[in-house]
C-alpha cells in the first residue's frame, strides 16, 4: 500500500533538470526513480513539461512537473495497491486526460510508474527483473554501443547521430561488453594517431571532426580488428543516423559532413552500398518520422538482411507501431519509456512488436541518469537488444554495471542469445 508518493527536481547527464519520483509503502520500502530526457526528440512523443521559466536553468527547470507528482498525483494513489502496475497508470492516463500527456507531463507521470514498479519489486522481495518480467526473465541483451557520435549529440562534422558496435558473437554478456569496451580504447588510440579529437559527445562516444561520415565506420572497423576482433562475426556494426534531424522539405541534407543532399531513395541507396562493406546488421532512423512512403520502399529493400529499426516513426505508440506493421514500414521498435510516458503503455507496445514477430530494442535517452531501471526492464522484456551508449560516462556504464551484476546473479540460468544469429 503507497503511502507517500514524492518528487525532487535533479539534473541529467547534461546537467538539464529532470524528475526524481520516490514512492514509500506501509511497510516501510521506499523506492525512487529518475527520468531521462531526449535531444533529437520524435515529434509525437509525449510531453516533457518543462516550466519555461527563462530565470532559472534557461527555462528547462521541472519544478512544475514536480508540484504535479505531490499536489495532483499523490493524493490519488495513497492507499493504493503499488503491485497493480497496470491500475495505476491506467489512473495516471486518466488523471492527465490528454494523448501526450501534456496536461500532468509524462515526465512526471513516468517518474511516478517507475518508482512504484520498483516499490512494488522490492516488497515482493524481487529483484526488478524478475518483477516485471517473471521467471522467463533470464535473457541478456546484446548492446549496441555507440562509439563514435555526430548529429545533435555532438559538435562535429558528421551528420549521422549513432555509430554503433554490436558484439554478436560474444557468449556471455559480460564478454560481449569486453568486446565493445575493447573496440572503444582501440579507436581512441587510432583518433589520436591520426590526428584527430577524442573528447566525447552526449552518449560517451568519440565526437571527431571527420571528412564524411563513411569515415567513421571506417575507422570503427579499424578499432574492431585493432582490439582482435573480426568485422561481422565477432562484431557488427548498426547506426542510427537519426534522419529526421536533418530532413527538411523532403529531403536529407548532409549539411554537417557537406556531402550534399539526397532523396529518400538516394539515402536507401546510400545504405545499401555501406551494409557489406561496413558489416552492418541494423539500421535506425535511416530516414526521417514523417517519410512513411520512403520507408516502405527503404524497408522493402533492406530490410531482408537487415533489422530495420523505427524510433522517431513510432515514439513508442502503439497506435504508429500498429499502422508500421499493417504498412511493413519497418521491421523492429526502438523503445523508449519517456516517449510514451507509462511502464504499462511501454509494455503494450513491445507486446505488439512480438505478436508481429518484430525485434525491440530497449533503449536510453541522450540525456541520461544514474538510474538503472532500463538494464531491469530489458532483461525483463527479453527481447535480447539494448541501446544505452558508449564505454565510458558513468550515466551509461550504470546500466552495463547492472547488467553485469543480473548476469552473475543468475548464473547458469543466464541466456546470452543475439537476434541476429540466424542471419
Ligand atoms: P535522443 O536520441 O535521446 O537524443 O532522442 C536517441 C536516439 O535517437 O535514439
Ligand atoms: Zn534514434
Amino acid at each position: 500500500e503507497i503511502v507517500n508518493v514524492n518528487a525532487l527536481e535533479i539534473l541529467d547527464s547534461r546537467g538539464n533538470p529532470t524528475i526524481r519520483v520516490n514512492v514509500e509503502l506501509a511497510s516501510g520500502v521506499r523506492a525512487s526513480a529518475s527520468v531521462p530526457s531526449g535531444a533529437s526528440t520524435g515529434e509525437n512523443e509525449a510531453l516533457e513539461l518543462r516550466d519555461g521559466d527563462q530565470a532559472r536553468y534557461g527555462g528547462k527547470g521541472v519544478l512544475q512537473a514536480v508540484a504535479n507528482v505531490k499536489e495532483r498525483i499523490a493524493p490519488k494513489l495513497i492507499g493504493r495497491n503499488a503491485g497493480d502496475q497496470e491500475g495505476i497508470d491506467r489512473l495516471l492516463i486518466d488523471l492527465d486526460g490528454t494523448p501526450t500527456k501534456a496536461n500532468l507531463g509524462a515526465n512526471a507521470i513516468l517518474g511516478v510508474s517507475m518508482a512504484v514498479a520498483r516499490a512494488a519489486a522490492s516488497d515482493q522481495g524481487l529483484p526488478l527483473y524478475a518483477y516485471l518480467g517473471g521467471a522467463a526473465a533470464v535473457r541478456l541483451p546484446v548492446p549496441m554501443m555507440n562509439i563514435l557520435n555526430g548529429g545533435k549529440h555532438a559538435d562535429n562534422s558528421v551528420d549521422f547521430q549513432e555509430f554503433m558496435v554490436m558484439p554478436i558473437g560474444a557468449p556471455t554478456f559480460a564478454k560481449a561488453l569486453q568486446y565493445g569496451v575493447e573496440t572503444f580504447h582501440a579507436l581512441k588510440k587510432i583518433l589520436g594517431k591520426q590526428g584527430y579529437a577524442t573528447s566525447v559527445g552526449d552518449e560517451g562516444g568519440f565526437a571527431p571532426n571527420l571528412k564524411s561520415n563513411e569515415e567513421a565506420c571506417e575507422l570503427i572497423i579499424g578499432a574492431i580488428q585493432a582490439a582482435g576482433y573480426v568485422p561481422g562475426v565477432d562484431i557488427a556494426l548498426a547506426l542510427d543516423p537519426a534522419a529526421s534531424s536533418f530532413y527538411e522539405n523532403g529531403k536529407y541534407h548532409l549539411t554537417k559532413s557537406g556531402q550534399g543532399v539526397k532523396s529518400s531513395s538516394e539515402m536507401t541507396a546510400l545504405y545499401k552500398t555501406w551494409a557489406p562493406k561496413y558489416y552492418l546488421v541494423s539500421l535506425e532512423d535511416g530516414l526521417a518520422e514523417n517519410d512513411w512512403e520512403g520507408f516502405r520502399e527503404h524497408t522493402a529493400a533492406l530490410g531482408y538482411y537487415l533489422q530495420i529499426v523505427g524510433d522517431d516513426i513510432f515514439v513508442t505508440n502503439t497506435k504508429f507501431i500498429a499502422r508500421g506493421i499493417e504498412e511493413k514500414t519497418t521491421n523492429a521498435v526502438l523503445i523508449k519509456l519517456n516517449q510514451i510516458g507509462t511502464v504499462t503503455e511501454t509494455i503494450e507496445a513491445i507486446k505488439l512488436c512480438r505478436q508481429a514477430g518484430w525485434n525491440y530494442v530497449i533503449s536510453h535517452r541522450s540525456g541520461e541518469t544514474e538510474d538503472t531501471f532500463l538494464a531491469d526492464f530489458a532483461v525483463a522484456m527479453g527481447g535480447g537488444q539494448i541501446k544505452t551508449g558508449s564505454a565510458c560516462r558513468s550515466e551509461r556504464i550504470a546500466k552495463y554495471n547492472r547488467l553485469l551484476e543480473i548476469e552473475a546473479e543468475l548464473g547458469d540460468k543466464a541466456v546470452f542469445q543475439n537476434s541476429f544469429a540466424a542471419k
